[in-house]
């Protein structure tokens, strides 16, 4: 009986060929995964297509209330952004495929594991370490990295073997989605002074074409973790569709990021992200009320690290098991409502309440019923600054750059 290979199949051409190049090389089994993440796919269809091309059998997974739950809706909780751009999203669906990889290769008793992934990417890294963080014995044979073929000749290689070439080929990107977003590379995007055209989006409307008139969505926080629109309680699947298109409509979400991979390589990269845009915004007012600024900015410190780690392929450590303690330590009070205006590519926060908000008004008011007592005041200040006026006094002029010290 020949070894078996579990495979992470798109449906798409690279993946595709692996399937034939892996009997042949290698002569395994091989045994197709699809895991639905919620990208735009025909599942049966791809499927068909595996079983078609070779594979011995094709298992399809849904797991998107898994990955939403258990990734994407604890990194948003986390307030995980890469380099202050990146919402992340190819990135925390890795770790979860690596996962249901590792599960099936279990079952089926399979020796290796596989990915399309090149080696230039940091999808090959995130596959892998997450892989050997979870079954540190299991092989990963990765086709695409060894097989030194171009794109052309991979053309050519599926075409001899009788494998359908997608039309997406034609399509001049390379691209990635999930419900938490979706990544456009390669083509003109190469040129990080060029635009990125019209047809590289498909999700978001162009904000000059979006409509003239806001629309206001209301978004109900439970302890950090988004659970109703206007209202009206959803599931986060469901959460995360309607709100993509909803903003996506009006234009918000496009991010163009010039992101500094982990293999070294700079690569400018499109998003289209708005669910992720919106949610993120809005999960940061809901903790601008709630939470104290101290904790604010110890987690800030903390959101990046934990987006580091995310991007670099660290989910399945304990340190980030360390971190998602923290983060949902510190969501305890995260709980309200957020309005937020959404017109012509742009997300804005109109209004935000708590029942644990710590917004005092009779503190902040400078109207009637003032209850801050400004006659402290002087005595603060007196105090805060102190050393400042101590060093002051023995190093004049130090302040203002020694230009008027003698
Ligand atoms: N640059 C992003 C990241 O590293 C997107 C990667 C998209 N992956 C892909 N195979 N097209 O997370």
């Amino acid at each position: 009986m020949a070894d078996k290979v579990v495979l992470a199949y798109s449906g798409g051409l690279d993946t595709s060929a692996a399937i034939r190049w892996l009997k042949e090389r290698y002569g395994f089994d091989v045994i197709t995964v699809t895991v639905d993440v919620g990208g735009v796919r025909d599942l049966p269809a791809i499927r068909d297509k595996a079983l078609k091309v070779g594979a011995t059998k094709a298992l399809v997974k849904d797991a998107r209330k898994e990955f939403v739950e258990h990734f994407v809706f604890p990194a948003l909780q986390a307030d995980a952004i890469y380099e202050g751009q990146y919402p992340l999203a190819t990135a925390l669906a890795r770790p979860l495929m690596a996962r249901l990889l590792v599960e099936v290769a279990q079952e089926e008793e399979a020796s290796a594991v596989a990915h399309g992934c090149t080696g230039k990417g940091n999808d090959q890294v995130r596959f892998e370490v997450s892989i050997h963080s979870l079954a540190p014995d299991l092989k990963v044979v990765a086709p695409a990295r060894e097989w030194g073929m171009t794109r052309e000749q991979t053309i050519g290689y599926a075409q001899r073997h009788g494998i359908p070439v997608p039309v997406t080929v034609a399509s001049p990107y390379s691209v990635d989605e999930n419900l938490w977003g979706r990544s456009i590379e390669c083509g003109v995007l190469e040129d990080p002074w060029a635009e990125p055209p019209e047809d590289a989006f498909a999700w978001t409307k162009s904000p000059s074409e979006a409509p003239d008139k806001p629309e206001y969505v209301e978004i109900d926080f439970d302890r950090g973790i988004p659970v109703a629109l206007d209202g009206r309680e959803m599931d986060g699947v469901s959460l995360l569709q309607r709100l993509n298109e909803m903003a996506g409509g009006h234009g918000v979400g496009r991010i163009d990021h010039v992101e500094n991979r982990l293999v070294g390589i700079k690569s400018r990269e499109i998003y289209e992200a708005p669910a992720a845009t919106v949610l993120l915004r809005a999960h940061q007012a809901m903790e601008a009320m709630t939470l104290s600024r101290d904790q604010l900015r110890f987690k800030q410190k903390v959101a990046m690290e934990y987006a580091d780690l995310i991007y670099n392929g660290l989910w399945f450590t304990p340190l980030r098991r360390d971190m998602a303690a923290y983060v949902q330590s510190s969501q305890r009070f995260v709980t309200g409502t957020v309005r937020v205006k959404l017109l012509k590519g742009n997300c804005v926060v109109a209004g935000r309440k708590s029942p644990f908000s710590l917004y005092s008004h009779g503190l902040a008011t400078y109207a009637q019923g003032d209850q801050f007592d400004q006659s402290a005041s002087p005595g603060f200040i007196h105090i805060w600054g102190l050393p400042v006026r101590t060093q002051a006094q023995i190093q004049p002029g130090e302040a203002e750059g020694g230009s008027k010290s003698k």
